[in-house]
């Protein structure tokens, strides 16, 4: 038997906002992810509504509540805006939910279909860190937009896309001595190993730190990063993302591009706001990761970052928070053989982070 849960990718993240219309201009404008489903009052929905966006094979669902009582306003109190459901596109939900709970997950929805004229899919979920969700989707036979229930959403406005491709890595932020405990549950749970990388350590800068372990499913189109805080002199990001989303929960998504120059230079122009990289940083770079393709006057103007490991390089970039608690962001990364998270970039990126937390009177 194959130890590890079949999974062939990331089928969509569900964010849990404040106002999923006013989020899904956002993500179209800053983004370009392109309009494609509707849930709400006109499909039958009563306590929420979702708006569902899509960037080649990266699906976002921004869903709001519309009444104080439903379960999505309650995680929106508690959590802010954030992501709840990290869906996983498998060949047979039912299996799926079977096989993780008879290993000792907890179950979220038990296995149902659902249909409409485009066909029909099996929906199940388990729970995963915190409120956090995973839901297994097979959709083998259905070929509508999105799920059954939800209408086909087509505004004339449509801004173009950024160059992003597909969800590279999704960051889980778990709390003081629980890596280990979430990085055990997806290996007995969900067959996943740990990918030994040299992220996988103690990352620490003057005040704060951190430890990570990076869980992946055996075909590699999963891969889950988990960090706890590490002692340090102050309070660190891990902690501050803890203390503002109310616990453990997604920290980022990392999307892929194959042209990173391009995506950068479209979102900036678009107003994403990157995390203040230090001009500083490029002053030592190519000692660090020497030869690349690109011009270095070009990621320099862009505060593009570069980390290098022994089978490639890689080139990331990391937003600011995207909403107004200082918890979840975006990564921008575009591999060049690179397997590995950027940690030579964490130092770099920790120093700014710890700037912005002291202007934010957090660190
Ligand atoms: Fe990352």
């Amino acid at each position: 038997m194959a130890n590890s849960l079949s999974i062939n990718g990331t089928d969509y993240v569900e964010f849990y906002v404040g106002n999923a219309k006013q989020a899904a201009h956002f993500y179209q404008s800053a983004f370009g992810f392109q309009p494609v489903a509707y849930a709400g009052l006109e499909t039958g929905l009563k306590d929420r509504t979702s708006y569902v966006l899509r960037q080649n094979k990266i699906t976002f669902v921004l869903t709001a509540a519309l009444t104080p009582d439903s379960p999505v306003a309650e995680h929106q109190r508690m959590h802010g805006d954030g992501v709840k459901v990290i869906a996983l596109w498998v060949d047979d939900a039912r299996k799926s939910h079977e096989d993780t709970v008879a290993k000792g997950a907890t179950s979220y929805i038990e296995p149902y279909d659902i249909s409409d004229e485009h066909g029909e899919v099996v929906l199940s979920g388990i729970k995963t860190y915190a409120e956090t969700v995973h839901i297994f989707v097979e959709r083998k036979n259905y070929n509508g937009p999105f799920l059954p229930g939800f209408t086909e959403w087509n505004p004339e406005y449509k801004p173009e896309n950024t160059g992003l491709m597909y969800v590279d890595h999704i960051v889980g932020n778990v709390g003081w001595g629980e890596m280990d405990q979430v990085a055990e549950f997806y290996r007995t749970v969900m067959g996943f190993d740990q990918l030994v990388s040299f992220d996988d350590k103690d990352i620490s800068t003057e005040f704060t730190a951190l430890k990570s372990k990076v869980m992946a499913s055996d075909n590699l189109r999963i891969k889950f990063p988990i960090n706890e805080p590490a002692n340090g002199l102050k309070r660190s990001q891990i902690e501050e993302y803890l203390d503002f989303y109310i616990g453990a929960g997604t920290q980022h998504v990392a999307m892929a591009t194959d042209d990173i120059v391009a995506t950068i230079k479209q979102q900036r122009n678009r107003g994403v706001d990157f995390l203040y990289v230090p001009e500083t940083y490029y002053d030592t770079v190519t000692e660090r990761v020497g030869e690349i393709e690109e011009n270095m006057e070009t990621l320099k103007g862009l505060k593009i970052l570069i980390d290098r490991d022994k089978d490639g390089y890689l080139l990331q970039l990391f937003t600011k928070p995207v909403q107004d608690r200082p918890t979840f962001f975006f990564e921008v990364i575009q591999r060049k053989g690179a397997k590995s998270f950027g940690k030579g970039n964490f130092q770099a990126l920790f120093e700014s982070i710890e700037h912005e937390q002291s202007l934010r009177g957090t660190l």
